[in-house]
């Protein structure tokens, strides 16, 4: 509980994530930005819990009284790892020191309830929290950010923190075969061009550099604008020398320019590999590829390491501010590392041969990861440092690669639609074509592009990370054991459900979530403003705390031992990430003076997109009603696109061109998207007339009901 910053004489639990302030329920419904809220529509990511919560950075500061601290070591059972940690440290930090993956969606702040471990024996302070049940609490669970160590500890990791496989879009052999022959020009960036130069004469005195740019020449290099370091001219003779002029000599072709990187004596046999990365917030993706022929050997994907430190963009950059940005780029590419490590063992490779690497990701992601300062990303007027990189040299950057590998990375319009977002564009193709479409991906933000060959415009909106699981009480990643298909007996309310890797349920991820907020609307157990209508004599109805909930999965048909259950408090919170998103979707039509009637297509990509059943997405008013074929999944458009970039120079030119032409719209000055998100928050809409199928649906589905209320009553 904390005061509301406008109304200090108010308490209230709603938290934003961003600001770190309490708003009171006033606030939190206010549509006018100025005057009482003026933090919520500037908030490019948000999150309200009511559930309780503590001030950041309120965590004891070290001992200042010269004495030298205690150090407890710290136990993690199951996973057999340790830490050695000075008192007063909480059992999340000691998790993060020992390399223990927790779920940490709210990064310590002690409002999303995931970091949860059961405690063994040991001395802790643990802070009372309404996000343990007593149930839980009698079971000596305790939250990971919320213990302050006082001694040595034992813990366990009780099944729903632990982290599991990940169902990341983009791996399989689907995916990868669906690329095949998408870019027949290979051009890479760096090439190992082998010559057998001339040996000179007295009458063919030209210096050993030039004898190089001539042989280049030849070769169809253009030496007009080539630059060497004075380590390869240091090395360059003897080089020469050493096999009779017989060279390989390694050029990186930069955007205006080009740069002899090395030169060694003999011909190259080597096989050139190149490697394109997605860095999503959630997941990595690694393709392994063949640089002769574009083919692609081997595909890995993972949990991206700084999940450690929330599950959203600004929790990152609050944490490479507390912590340092050396921490989150050292979690980051040990993922990466790991990845491209696991593909280089499974085709047996060596990593010595890669020597071409794109990476696409978010502006906050690309800034983590090169440790370039992303403060003013969080901070209106929201500035990234930079948006189109030049091309780096790996040995720069920590990765772990041949280290003269050129490396590019997609260039980014705006802080919060960045080079994942352009390196989709390049693969749909929708900056080329006619149709008027409508991109869109939906992670913690939703980044949205409009447009087509003419013009483009694109905006973020704040989705919050509910549809990732965070706020939501059995919320999670589309990990093994989470309910991703649900749909509900219209008699018996009974939820059949289908679970990620087929196992016992031990939570529901994003696709899973919105299945279950529809078809409770359309079976009657919620009414149209996310409330319960369910007969309280069901045994799914529920009260949890002074809240109503209802049973999805009961406890002994889980993994967990207790019952999977959905509250009010969860559907508030997917209704503002779906409203959001929507709000989005209009506010930039609007923007364009178009209506969704106008869009001939809309492509939705990224990971929640896999198991989106398009018809329960527009029953909840996540998406719009419109003729359901205008929809088109595209999988992981952002491993594709940086694929494509990375084998040829045409196509990074066309990304640098998809981000310069783009225009980005801002919606934290926009007050129509505040008006928009306000209407957005019932079910699917308040304009109904918006949603003529959904209208129709429910109208039919209320006669039903009613008809078999009465049929209940009269046979009773
Ligand atoms: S409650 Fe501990 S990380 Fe969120």
């Amino acid at each position: 509980m904390g005061k509301c910053v406008k109304h200090p004489d108010r308490e209230t639990s709603y938290l934003c994530m961003k600001h770190n302030i309490y708003m009171c329920e006033e606030c939190l419904k206010c549509p006018d930005p100025e005057i009482h809220c003026k933090f919520r529509p500037s908030c490019p990511v948000w999150f309200m819990d009511k559930r309780g919560g503590k001030e950041i950075d309120n965590i004891p500061d070290e001992k200042k009284d010269g004495k030298k601290e205690k150090e407890y070591k710290i136990i993690f059972n199951h996973e057999n790892k340790e830490a050695i940690v000075k008192e007063g440290a909480t059992l999340l930090e000691a998790a993060q020191l020992a390399d223990v993956p927790l779920n940490a969606s709210c990064n310590g702040k002690g409002v999303c309830g995931k970091c949860k471990l059961v405690l063994e024996s040991g001395n802790v302070d643990s802070k009372s929290t309404p996000l343990l049940t007593d149930k839980e609490k009698e079971k000596k669970y305790i939250l990971a950010c919320q213990a302050i160590i006082h001694g040595e500890v034992i813990v366990s990791i009780p099944e729903e923190t632990r982290e599991k496989k990940l169902k990341v879009a983009g791996m399989g052999k689907k995916a990868t075969e669906k690329l095949k022959g998408l870019v027949t020009n290979i051009s890479p960036m760096l090439r190992n061009i082998s010559l057998k130069l001339d040996p000179p004469t007295l009458d063919d005195s030209v210096s050993d550099l030039d004898r190089l740019h001539r042989g280049l020449v030849k070769k169809g290099c253009d030496t007009s604008r080539i630059s060497t370091g004075l380590n390869v001219i240091q090395e360059l003779s003897a080089a020469m020398r050493d096999d009779d002029f017989n060279i390989t000599a390694t050029v990186v072709q930069k955007k205006c320019s080009s740069e002899i990187m090395r030169v060694v004596s003999g011909t190259s046999k080597n096989r050139s590999l190149g490697i394109a990365i997605d860095v999503g917030t959630t997941s990595v993706v690694v393709y392994l590829v063949d640089m002769a022929d574009g083919s692609i050997l081997a595909a890995t994907s993972g949990h991206n390491r700084q999940a450690a430190c929330g599950d959203d963009v600004i929790n990152r950059i609050i944490c490479a501010e507390k912590d340092g940005v050396k921490k989150l780029s050292k979690m980051v590419f040990a993922t990466i590392n790991g990845l491209i490590n696991e593909a280089i063992d499974s085709v047996g490779e060596n990593r010595n041969n890669i020597d071409n690497v794109v990476i696409s990701g978010n502006t906050t992601m690309t800034h983590l990861l090169l440790q370039i300062d992303s403060r003013n990303i969080r901070r209106e007027p929201y500035i990234p440092t930079v948006s189109a990189f030049p091309i780096l040299k790996a040995g720069n950057i920590d990765l772990n690669v041949n280290p003269v590998a050129a490396v590019f990375i997609m260039p980014g319009p705006a802080s919060y639609v960045g080079g994942d977002i352009v390196s989709g564009i390049l693969y749909t193709g929708l900056h080329k074509k006619e149709p008027l479409t409508l991109f869109i991906d939906i992670g913690t933000n939703g980044e949205i592009v409009l447009g087509n060959k003419e013009w483009m415009m694109t905006a973020s909106c704040s989705a919050g990370p509910a549809f990732e699981g965070g706020g939501v009480r059995w919320g999670m990643r589309a990990e093994t054991g989470a309910i991703e298909k649900i749909s509900i007996d219209p008699e018996t309310l009974d939820p059949a459900i289908s679970v990620v890797g087929n196992v016992l349920p031990r939570g529901i991820c994003g696709s899973g979530m919105i299945d279950l907020i529809s078809e409770m609307l359309l079976k009657g157990i919620i009414q149209q403003n996310g409330k319960f209508s369910i007969d309280p004599t069901n045994p799914r109805y529920i009260r949890e705390g002074d809240e109503t909930a209802f049973i999805v999965v009961f406890a002994d048909e889980t993994s967990v031992d207790r019952d999977i259950i959905f509250t009010e408090t969860d559907i508030d919170n997917i209704l503002r990430s779906k409203g959001a998103v929507y709000a989005g979707f209009t506010v930039l039509l609007n923007q364009a003076g178009l209506d969704f009637s106008m869009v001939d297509q809309v492509i939705i990509t990224g990971g929640f997109g896999q198991y989106l059943d398009i018809d329960k997405a527009v029953t909840i008013g996540l998406l719009p009603d419109i003729e359901r074929s205008k929809f088109k999944y595209m999988g992981n458009s952002s491993i594709a696109g940086a694929y494509m970039a990375l084998l040829s120079e045409d196509y990074r030119k066309e990304a640098s061109d998809i981000s310069n032409n783009m225009t980005y719209i801002d919606f934290s000055s926009n007050n129509d998207f505040m008006h928009e998100f306000t209407s957005a928050l019932f079910l699917p809409h308040t304009n109904m007339e918006a949603f003529p199928n959904i209208m129709a649906e429910l109208i039919k589905n209320k006669a039903m009901l009613n008809e078999k209320q009465l049929n209940d009553k009269f046979c009773k």
